[in-house]
């Protein structure tokens, strides 16, 4: 059980591998995420699912390389075997019909999580516009699932070695400038810093948005508490009452502060590993 029957290097530090989980694959939505742990004394590692497949039984996920746990998940091979694969976890995404467009957007490895959420929007029969970006060409994952899960799909690159120069943000501007009405809802997954900025251009076109935190989490029930975060100045936990919450009511600055916690102790893990 949770084979890796299938892993890809993409970058310096992004992988994905295809695990093989099918009950997992059988009842995993769009927006709901996994936990898994690499061996015995391994820790927990908290993914949002990339992609399934319910009648071959896998699922992928898509993970960087930041700290000892997502280290020694890199240096397991086809073949090997995870000790724990728990989900699918979480609140699916909130999709159907909105009878227009939705907007899509992810953010370097934000792409992986988006999208099913826009495979789905498009199922469901959703005129779906996506943008994706990263800070260099390399960094842009998924382009072929995103152009296929999308009706419109726009690049950017903060380096402007892909696509248009600049941020996702950019883009999502000048569509919500053209074609604000049109636009029933949106999502957007990346780095917090760029979750709120999406917020921020929602905000101003006076639009709802849906973005997925990832917050630090241990248990993934709803019984440790460290997934906390401030949403419309409620404290929820992430892995039970989200991982998706609407933009516009997180408070980002906090959680930001939070996810910094344990910079040092990571760290520490790393080095003990590399000696
Ligand atoms: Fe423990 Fe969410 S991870 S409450």
């Amino acid at each position: 059980m949770y084979k890796i029957l299938k892993k890809q290097k993409w970058s310096d530090t992004i992988y994905s591998n295809w695990i093989e989980a099918p009950f997992v694959a059988k009842a995993a939505q769009p927006g709901q995420f996994i936990i898994l742990i690499t061996n015995q004394k391994g820790e927990r590692i908290p993914l949002t699912i990339a992609d399934s497949n319910a009648k071959e039984g896998w699922v992928q996920i898509v993970y960087q390389v930041v700290g000892a746990s997502t280290l020694e998940l890199s240096l397991m091979n086809e073949g090997d075997s995870l000790y724990a694969f728990v989900g699918p976890l979480g609140i699916p995404s909130e999709v159907e019909n909105f009878g227009g467009k939705v907007l899509i957007i992810g953010g370097g490895i934000g792409i992986a999580p988006i999208h099913p959420i826009a495979k789905k929007l498009k199922e469901l029969g959703n005129y779906v516009v996506s943008i994706i970006g990263a800070r260099t060409k390399d960094l842009i994952i998924m382009e072929d699932k995103m152009r296929e899960a999308s009706n419109e799909l726009h690049i950017a690159t903060d380096d402007g070695t892909y696509g248009q120069k600049g941020f996702v943000t950019n883009i999502m501007d000048d569509i919500l400038k053209k074609e604000s009405e049109a636009i029933k809802d949106i999502w957007a997954i990346g780095p917090p810093i760029m979750m709120k900025m999406c917020t921020r251009v929602a905000n101003e076109h006076n639009k709802q948005i849906w973005v997925s935190l990832n917050s630090i989490m241990v248990d993934g029930t709803g019984m440790c508490g460290a997934c906390r975060v401030s949403v419309g100045g409620k404290t929820k936990f992430a892995c039970v009452d989200g991982p998706e919450f609407r933009g516009n009511l997180v408070n980002f600055d906090e959680m930001m502060l939070r996810q910094k916690q344990y910079c040092d102790q990571e760290r520490e893990a790393l080095m003990l590993l590399e000696e």
